[in-house]
């Protein structure tokens, strides 16, 4: 059953957790995050962005989540991650996604409460929950690359503003995370974080969390944090296992052979981050 990710944050921000959301983008990865927390009896949301349901089709990837989770009897949320076209997202609700990001982190605060609003208005009449973003985050996701910008990060009364006038299930902060892996190791702006859940009741949701160390993560959920990002962890541990099997078996042509080790390398990682999010027993 596809759902949406309302009661999931609430409860998580009720018994101090948080809810890890891994992207997706084919057949292996939902089987990997499904199995891995079905046996750890986690909730997990699948996160999609413009263009990974590009890449697999909208309707192809919500009947695979959908098959795969009634298989292992297991409710499932499968959210859009950093979409933005009104039009875009009204077709994936009309297609069953009941859990939408609407990113207007790049436009200015009054755009951003506009086109957040317009969205909220929409998803709600679906019963999907939407998650806003304020302040940005650098690095690349999907073909949306940001460079660093001034003070990207969240102003605390300006996440208050949009929460109060758009009526926002979630919200996506930028205290120091980007998306990627990190060349240095990254800082944190926990004061900031702190001075936003102080103002602001809503579940907040930490994204470009690949990289980030296990300390800084479990105190971003003890400041707030309910929803945890991650992707480019999952590529990497997938691309890398799939890369040094195939130059150590140059005549193996069988993708049922050839994915089986990065199959067990991306389960290692989604086993790694509910152990983080302390999620696992939360279903
Ligand atoms: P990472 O690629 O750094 O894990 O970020 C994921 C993310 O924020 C998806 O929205
Ligand atoms: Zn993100
Ligand atoms: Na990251």
């Amino acid at each position: 059953n596809i759902i949406n990710t309302y009661y999931m944050l609430k409860k998580a921000q009720k018994e101090s957790f948080a809810v890890p959301a891994f992207n997706f983008h084919n057949l292996e990865s939902v089987h990997v995050i499904l199995d891995v927390a079905k046996e750890m009896e986690s909730p997990v949301i699948l996160a999609g962005t413009p263009g990974t349901f590009k890449y697999g089709g909208v309707k192809e990837l919500i009947a695979l989540v959908n098959a795969a989770a009634e298989i292992r009897n297991i409710n499932v949320a499968i959210h859009l991650d950093h979409h933005h076209d009104l039009n875009d997202i009204k077709y994936k609700l009309d297609s069953g996604i009941r859990s939408a990001m609407v990113d207007g982190s790049a436009l200015t605060l009054d755009e951003n409460i506009q086109l957040t609003k317009k969205t909220v208005e929409l998803c709600h009449r679906y019963a999907c929950s939407v998650e806003a973003e304020i302040g940005q985050l650098i690095g690349q996701e999907d073909d949306m690359i940001v460079e660093s910008v001034n003070d990207p990060y969240t102003i605390p009364e300006d996440a208050l503003k949009l929460a109060q006038q758009t009526g926002i299930d979630s919200l996506a902060i930028a205290i120091g995370t980007a998306h990627g892996m990190y060349k240095e190791t990254p800082k944190l702006d926990f004061e900031r974080l702190e001075k936003i859940q102080n103002l602001v009741d809503i579940p907040l949701v930490l994204h470009g969390a690949s990289g980030i160390s296990e300390s800084d993560i479990r105190r971003c959920i003890k400041l707030g944090v309910t929803k945890v990002n991650v992707a480019t962890e999952l590529k990497i541990a997938f691309s890398t296992a799939l890369r040094e099997y195939l130059i150590a078996n140059p005549s193996v042509d069988d993708p049922r052979l050839y994915n089986e080790l990065p199959k067990k390398a991306m389960a290692q990682v989604v086993k790694e981050k509910i152990l983080i999010c302390k999620s696992e027993g939360k279903y």
